[in-house]
């Protein structure tokens, strides 16, 4: 029975992309445009991307460093997630104006609050320059190390040509395929970005880390910021004297709604995923490192949630930590879940075997059998460098007896004492002394117990720099060059098993693992069944938000405004967020939800945590993302923000 399942699921592996699995690079979407127009979309290639004429792509920018953000005017606003522009809004925040708790809407543009250091990166256009970029290798007679040197020049001189123009141009090259194709991504960076509007975290962050990866989610994750340039509209450093920026393409707000089985696409940036990698290696991240960080993570979640729910003041500085903590934890749980249920690693092993049995007498021939055997080498070191960076960096003290910054007024030392204690131990017990130094073994004799090793810790700044230091140099000078090397040699590797799966599968769609370059998920409108007996509806509303609300709960508390406007009556239907089948990860977060036409309809901001194995391996049953519906957006702008003023510069379509 089991084996028949295997075949079974083996096969599939052979046939085409399965339903709105894929994240596609927009210079290369018209050779998805038939598909997604079958699906229902309705502009064309040219729309979503094109160098001719302004297009969708122009309308949508990488926010800092890590998330997506959409241009919903003429005049430079900016939609992105409360969770992307959090960091900004507390950094304006004081105890008289607390922007993180009341929210905060300018009045007029002399309001809007400047933010030194974030950009906002527009893509000018986007090529496949593989030929240049390996111009002078010669396979035959060249090693990985000359090919790097070469990669590397003609990168440098490729982006050096695309950005002498000046005026914020910045390019990068990026692998696609693991080295198999190369494009030259060419942005222009806007260095004036300013907060206009953000809603209280009581409900920018509703839910909390309760609610976070899970539907059925009520967050209103959003906030406004809007681009400055200079008075020839190109980007400037701050100053009174900018003006908003004009862009090419701006979005149009449908009023439309969402219902269960329509068009969505995804247009943003994310981070990172490994679809195509061998079994060794989903097996390692599901039946290893997930459930030994989750472990780990999970004592000191414990650990801070003692400490934060005896004290406000604790609560206050260690809410940011907690959330960042929480938040992999969290997702790794499904990850390792989802694999498991899918059995990924069988799937992939049987794969691999025919895979082999095709290969035989080709250049390919054990390919598979090579990646095996590094992985093999690589994973205890991997698996080491992931304990101590889990556990010895994870301890505050050490950090600063490092030299590294930690904010004083953010930190507990009882929370950081005691997760000295459980973390030391539990990297003691998990690793084989080839993996500590010295000082860390003499230490441990020395010391007999972990308690009295962190009274001296804690006592003597020379002990906490001594031990600090003896972990740092093992990390750094013995562990990390270890990992690094064979990671190369993955890679290596990796990039012959690419294209070797590229040649085997020829009628598969493949598409490139994601590396914070701009793609497009497309998908629809559609609730999931998360376990037996329980069917999720895509669309939640006011109501529910409602259903949670208690004001003993930190999470759930919100605003006496907020009750009042429901109070009041005629919101009960009001939606909030939505769910949708479209292949997002993290970094698609702020990402513009498009309809069939190409107007907003939301902003994406998490996945369900069934789904999120999607990163290794994507089931069209389980993998959802989220998003916040639009009309929800407007509704906090009015109600709660009564900014209705900047709802005057956005365009409303039905
Ligand atoms: N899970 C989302 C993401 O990965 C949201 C994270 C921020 N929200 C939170 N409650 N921690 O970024
Ligand atoms: N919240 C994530 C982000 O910051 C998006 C969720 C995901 O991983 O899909 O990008």
């Amino acid at each position: 029975m089991r084996k028949t399942v295997i075949i079974l699921l083996s096969l599939l592996a052979f046939l085409p992309v399965r339903a709105d699995e894929g994240m596609w690079l927009p210079a290369l979407i018209s050779q998805r445009i038939a598909d997604m127009q079958a699906k229902g979309f309705r502009l064309t290639a040219e729309d979503i991307y094109s160098v001719n004429q302004a297009s969708l792509k122009d309308a949508v920018v990488l926010f800092g460093s890590g998330c997506t953000a959409e241009l919903v005017s003429d005049e430079g606003l900016l939609f992105t997630n409360h969770h992307c522009g959090y960091s900004f809004i507390q950094k304006h925040s004081s105890v008289e104006y607390d922007y993180l708790k009341d929210g905060f809407w300018a009045l007029t543009r002399n309001e809007e609050l400047p933010n030194p250091g974030l950009t906002v990166k527009f893509l000018e256009r986007m090529e496949d320059v593989t030929a240049q970029v390996l111009k002078g290798y010669n396979p035959k007679k060249m090693d990985e190390e000359a090919r790097l040197n070469i990669v590397r020049k003609n990168s440098e001189k490729l982006r050096e040509a695309a950005v002498k123009d000046g005026n914020g141009l910045k390019a990068s090259v990026e692998a696609l395929y693991y080295g198999n194709q190369y494009f030259l991504f060419v942005f222009r960076e806007y260095r004036d970005v300013r907060l206009v509007g953000a809603p209280p975290s009581s409900i920018g962050k509703f839910g909390g880390e309760t609610d976070n990866w899970m539907w059925p989610r009520h967050t209103g994750d959003f906030s406004i910021f809007r681009i400055y340039a200079g008075k020839d509209n190109l980007p400037a450093d701050y100053s009174e004297d900018n003006v908003p920026y004009r862009p090419k393409k701006s979005l149009k707000i449908s009023l439309a709604g969402v219902r269960e089985g329509d068009f969505t696409f995804v247009y943003g940036c994310p981070g990172s995923t490994r679809e195509y990698v061998h079994s060794a290696e989903v097996d390692y991240i599901a039946n290893v490192s997930d459930p030994e960080k989750i472990a780990l993570r999970t004592t000191r979640l414990d650990i801070m949630k003692k400490y934060m729910s005896q004290s406000q003041a604790v609560r206050i500085q260690y809410s940011s930590k907690y959330a960042g903590v929480a938040n992999a934890w969290k997702k790794w749980q499904g990850e390792a879940k989802g694999i498991r249920k899918m059995n990924t690693v069988a799937v992939k092993r049987r794969f691999e075997k025919d895979f082999e049995e095709w290969a035989r007498g080709t250049q390919y021939e054990g390919i598979t059998g090579q990646l095996a055997n590094l992985y093999a080498a690589r994973n205890p070191l991997y698996r080491a460098a992931e304990y101590y960076n889990e556990t010895v960096r994870s301890i505050e003290k050490l950090q600063m007896a490092s030299g590294r910054k930690v904010d004083p007024k953010d930190y507990y030392q009882p929370i950081d004492e005691e997760t000295f204690v459980a973390m030391m131990k539990a990297f003691d017990g998990a690793l084989d002394d080839s993996y500590k130094p010295e000082y860390f073994i003499e230490g441990r004799k020395k010391y007999a117990d972990m308690e009295r090793w962190k009274d001296a810790v804690f006592a003597d700044s020379l002990e906490a720099k001594a031990l600090a230091t003896s972990l740092d140099e093992f990390y750094t000078k013995n562990l990390i060059p270890q990992v690094n090397a064979l990671n190369r040699s993955i890679n290596l590797a990796n990039r012959t098993y690419m294209k070797a799966q590229m040649d085997y599968l020829r009628d598969k769609d493949f598409y490139p693992d994601a590396n914070l370059t701009l793609r497009v998920a497309y998908g629809h409108v559609e609730g999931y069944s998360p376990s037996d007996a329980i069917y999720y509806k895509p669309v939640s509303t006011l109501k529910g938000i409602i259903e949670k609300d208690d004001p003993d709960i930190f999470d759930y508390n919100i605003p006496q405004e907020l009750r009042d406007v429901y109070a009041a009556g005629g919101h009960d239907s009001q939606p909030v967020c939505f769910l949708a089948t479209n292949h997002t990860s993290g970094g698609n977060s702020g990402s513009p939800v498009l309809n069939a036409d190409g107007n907003l309809i939301g902003i994406n901001f998490d996945r369900v945590w069934e789904g999120t194995m999607s990163d290794i391996v994507f089931d069209p049953e389980f993998c959802r993302n989220i998003s916040i519906d639009v009309r929800y957006i407007v509704f906090i702008i009015k109600e709660i923000g009564h900014a209705d003023y900047l709802l005057d510069e956005m365009t409303f379509v039905q």
